[in-house]
């Protein structure tokens, strides 16, 4: 997509007079700054008043960008809807649960079902689309900011009516809907589509199915704004590839579908380096936003010089650290390294959020680190094909995640990004490169399949998992997996019913723990770790004891099994481990199953590798506080600095080595 690596940010140059903007495009160009996202707040600026379009300052800075070598990604502005839009169409303000109304006066104030809201976007879009299509600046479409951030839901009128149209297209009659939504519980028996609400405030536990459709409903419907953007982009400029910005594990929107509809994924990854484990979560983010699109090259489309200013410290990236990080995301498959923003805001609430160029200018550690990392960027162009092979992926899911946390279950505090980080960390700290996967999509190409609190499961990924290790996969689940259908129905004929065979035992008791319970388990080579939190009752029907409880009424029985079944392998965890315990785990399976493991490098190293068939492009970054000697895999140079490298590379503090081989 692009032939260099990406580098830049976002521009918001209606903040500046125009002599700022000539001293700003020759920055760009002395720091090698290649693409920048253009407009994404500009709206009240593009169209003043109702029907009134201003294009002219635009078109300039577009030519003065395109005249320095600066592509551009322009963004639809749709955002943030300028004064004037709410005071005519004060319809488009979204409601909260309790009715209150959002104001403008920040940002990302529109209900996605306003039709108000919807018909000004189009409009704008279309004059947009018609006047940048062909403009030679432009590479990229940036469509709206952040879907579902700040607002993720909207109570008013026009979202009831569209939930209840939604659900009668996704349910075809009432009885269908009755059906799964159980509706014979607690008498929610619905004789008319008109009675169906949101789940608002309600005097105590709501329905769960009601919660579980309006999460899918607003992850579609703020889906549906972008497909029609897209829609008039495409049509006006048909070979412009387009993306929104997408937010991590963000909650409200099932990336995975999501990600269907763009050209190129593209991120915000704001990690608190401040935090000593901010690599693992910054990694894993980045490893989700490879995996979103099957291993395609995504965009780090923001990321901060230094501090934000939205967290209540908001700390340095001290000296090297941001170069370590851009070269985290590029290891992990970006090709593209940006940040927010170009040049600090002198006014507005981000005045204190980090920028390329501070507010002091360019006689600033901030710059020259910047303008450092976008001269090095250049000598990358080789691996941009490249891709980053991975062995191991984790099932994630939105609609078991929603599903998962929301109701009343047997315990309410299980957080599933949490332990599914507790995995992942594990498997960072070997440096095993992990995907994400859908639990519907293919794994064929993974030795080992690792499935946390997959609570919801659809009969297709049901099937999917199967038939995955009855050809030679192997797999992992965690308990309080494979409990409920698409309609949040228990399946019944044992727990967790449809992997029984599968896992070749039946879960009797569930057996959460109170705050003073503890248990610990032994492992069939006489290891002893502590479990908390949870104990499955497990039956064994063919599966192997590998580790028994030691303690409580359920002693001696199963809490880790492992079963051939086809010709794979399935381990079975019916409790939580202390992390020792995860480690040993995880250790074994990984031992088992052939997955190459580096975790005899020192401390502190992450390595990562890319490939394009041809070349083989391995990562290593230096965390730690010390010069280290790192045992490289393969020979080669070190594109970094230019060095030949055999055996071993010596790396300083928060640096970098690629060597290309
Ligand atoms: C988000 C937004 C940006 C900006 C940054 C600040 O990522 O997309 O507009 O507000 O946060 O960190």
């Amino acid at each position: 997509m692009f032939p260099q690596v990406v580098f830049g940010g976002d521009y918001n140059p209606e903040q500046w007079g125009p002599e700022v903007w000539q001293e700003d495009a020759r920055l760009m160009e002395e720091a090698g700054v290649n693409l920048v996202s253009l407009g994404i707040f500009a709206w009240s600026r593009l169209e003043p008043a109702p029907g009134v379009y201003d294009f002219t300052w635009l078109i300039g800075i577009m030519d003065l960008l395109h005249a320095h070598g600066v592509q551009v990604n322009l963004a639809t502005p749709t955002a943030s809807p300028p004064p004037w839009m709410v005071r005519r169409h004060p319809d488009i303000l979204p409601v909260t649960a309790d009715g209150v109304t959002l104001w403008h006066g920040s940002r990302r104030h529109y209900c996605p079902h306003s039709s108000s809201y919807r018909t000004g976007a189009q409009n704008l879009v279309t004059r947009m689309a018609e006047k940048f299509g062909d403009h030679p600046a432009l590479a990229l479409w940036h469509v709206d900011n952040e879907y579902a951030c700040h607002v993720t839901e909207c109570f008013c009128d026009a979202s009831i009516a569209a939930f209840r149209s939604w659900l009668s297209q996704r349910y075809g009659s009432l009885d269908e809907l009755n059906k799964a939504w159980g509706t014979d519980f607690w008498s929610q028996h619905y004789g008319d589509w008109e009675e169906i609400q949101g789940p608002g405030r309600m005097p105590a536990q709501g329905n769960p199915m009601q919660s579980l459709d309006w999460r899918r409903f607003f992850s579609d419907s703020w889906l549906e704004c972008f497909e029609e953007q897209k829609k008039i982009l495409r049509e006006h400029a048909p070979d412009i590839p387009l993306t929104t910005n997408f937010m991590r594990f963000h909650k409200p929107l099932d990336y995975w579908e999501w990600a269907k509809s763009e050209d190129v994924v593209s991120f915000d990854s704001y990690p608190d380096t401040s935090e000593p484990q901010w690599m693992v979560e910054a990694g894993m983010g980045y490893d989700l936003m490879r995996s979103l699109k099957n291993g395609q090259p995504w965009l780090l489309m923001e990321q901060a010089p230094t501090q934000v200013n939205w967290r209540q410290r908001n700390t340095t990236k001290r000296p090297g650290v941001m170069r370590l990080g851009s070269y985290q995301a590029l290891a992990r498959g970006a090709n593209g390294i940006m940040f927010f923003q170009w040049r600090a805001s002198q006014a507005g609430s981000e005045k204190f959020h980090s920028a390329i160029i501070p507010h002091v200018g360019t006689d600033s550690r901030v710059w020259r680190e910047a303008k450092a990392l976008g001269m090095e960027l250049k000598r990358f162009e080789g691996l941009l094909s490249s891709r980053v092979q991975a062995d191991v992926a984790i099932l994630f899911d939105w609609e078991n995640w929603w599903a998962l946390e929301s109701g009343d279950k047997p315990v309410n505090d299980l957080n599933l990004l949490q332990r599914t980080i507790d995995i992942y960390a594990e498997l960072f700290r070997r440096n095993i490169t992990v995907d994400f996967a859908h639990p519907a999509g293919d794994l064929s190409r993974y030795r080992l399949v690792i499935m946390p609190h997959l609570y919801l499961v659809s009969n297709r990924a049901v099937q999917n998992i199967e038939d995955y290790v009855a050809r030679g996969g192997n797999l992992v689940m965690t308990f309080f997996s494979g409990l409920v259908d698409e309609t949040e129905h228990v399946q019944l004929g044992g727990y967790p019913a449809q992997f029984r065979k599968l896992l070749g035992l039946w879960v009797e008791e569930f057996v959460p723990y109170g705050s003073r319970d503890a248990n610990s388990i032994q492992t069939d080579t006489g290891d002893r770790f502590a479990c908390n939190y949870w104990s499955d009752i497990i039956r064994l029907e063919g599966a192997e004891v590998v580790a028994h409880y030691l303690e409580d009424f359920y002693a001696d029985y199963p809490a880790v099994t492992r079963h051939s079944f086809g010709k794979g392998s399935s381990y079975y965890l019916g409790t939580s481990l202390e992390q020792a315990g995860l480690s040993w785990l995880l250790r074994r399976v990984i031992e088992e199953t052939g997955v190459q493991d580096r975790q005899n490098l020192p401390a502190g190293v992450e390595m990562t590798l890319r490939s394009d068939g041809t070349h083989t492009w391995t990562f290593i970054l230096n965390y730690s506080d010390e010069r280290l000697q790192v045992k490289v895999p393969l020979d080669g140079i070190n594109l970094v600095t230019g060095a030949v490298v055999k055996g071993f590379v010596s790396l300083g503090s928060k640096d970098v080595a690629i060597v290309q081989t």
